[in-house]
C-alpha cells in the first residue's frame, strides 16, 4: 500500500510540474515548442537578412510564447531524474532558456530601433545559445 501511495504521489508531482510521459524525444510537448521556435526563427532570420525588419518583428510574439511555454517543462534527457537532482536539472535548464529569452528581448530592441546590423549580431548569439542549450540538454536520440 505504501509503495502504491508513493508511486501515486510521485506521479502526481511529476504531472503537477508539467512533466508529461513521452515515449520519445520527438513526441514531447517541449519538442513541439522548439519546432515552433525554429520555424519562426528561420523566417525572422530570412526577413532580417532581406532588411524586412517589420516582418521579422511581427513574428516575435510567437517566439516569446514558445519560450514561455517551454520554460516550465523538463528536457526528455532528464526524464529519469527525481528529487533534488531533478530540481537542479530543471533550474539549470530554466536558467539557460531564460538567458536565451533575454537574447530574444535584445532582438526585439534591435528590430524596434531598425538596427539591422545589431539584429544580425543578436541572431548570431541566439544561434550560439541554441547550440550550447542542445549540447547540454538535448537527448542524443532526439531530432
Ligand atoms: C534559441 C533557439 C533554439 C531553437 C531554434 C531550438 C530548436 C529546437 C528544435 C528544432 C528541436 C528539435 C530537435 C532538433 O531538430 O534539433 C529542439 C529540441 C530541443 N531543444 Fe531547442 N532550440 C533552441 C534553443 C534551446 C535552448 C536554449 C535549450 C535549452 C535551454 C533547448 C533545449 C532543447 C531540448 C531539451 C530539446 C529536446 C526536446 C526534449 O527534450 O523534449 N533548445 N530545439
Amino acid at each position: 500500500m505504501r509503495v502504491l501511495m508513493t508511486l501515486l504521489l510521485a506521479g502526481g508531482v511529476a504531472l503537477g510540474s508539467g512533466q508529461a510521459v513521452a515515449a520519445s524525444c520527438e513526441s514531447t510537448e517541449l519538442f513541439g515548442h522548439m519546432e515552433t521556435l525554429a520555424d519562426n526563427l528561420r523566417d525572422i532570420t530570412r526577413a532580417v537578412r532581406g532588411n524586412q525588419l517589420a516582418e521579422a518583428a511581427a513574428r516575435m510574439n510567437v517566439v516569446h510564447a514558445a519560450i514561455e511555454d517551454a520554460l516550465p517543462l523538463t528536457p526528455f534527457s532528464r526524464r529519469e531524474l527525481s528529487g533534488e537532482a531533478l530540481e537542479q536539472a530543471q533550474a539549470d535548464y530554466r536558467a539557460a532558456l531564460t538567458e536565451t529569452r533575454e537574447l530574444f528581448e535584445q532582438l526585439d530592441d534591435a528590430l524596434q530601433a531598425e538596427d539591422r546590423r545589431q539584429a544580425l549580431a543578436v541572431l548570431s548569439n541566439i544561434s550560439d545559445a541554441r547550440r550550447s542549450g542542445h549540447r547540454e540538454f538535448k537527448d542524443s536520440s532526439c531530432g
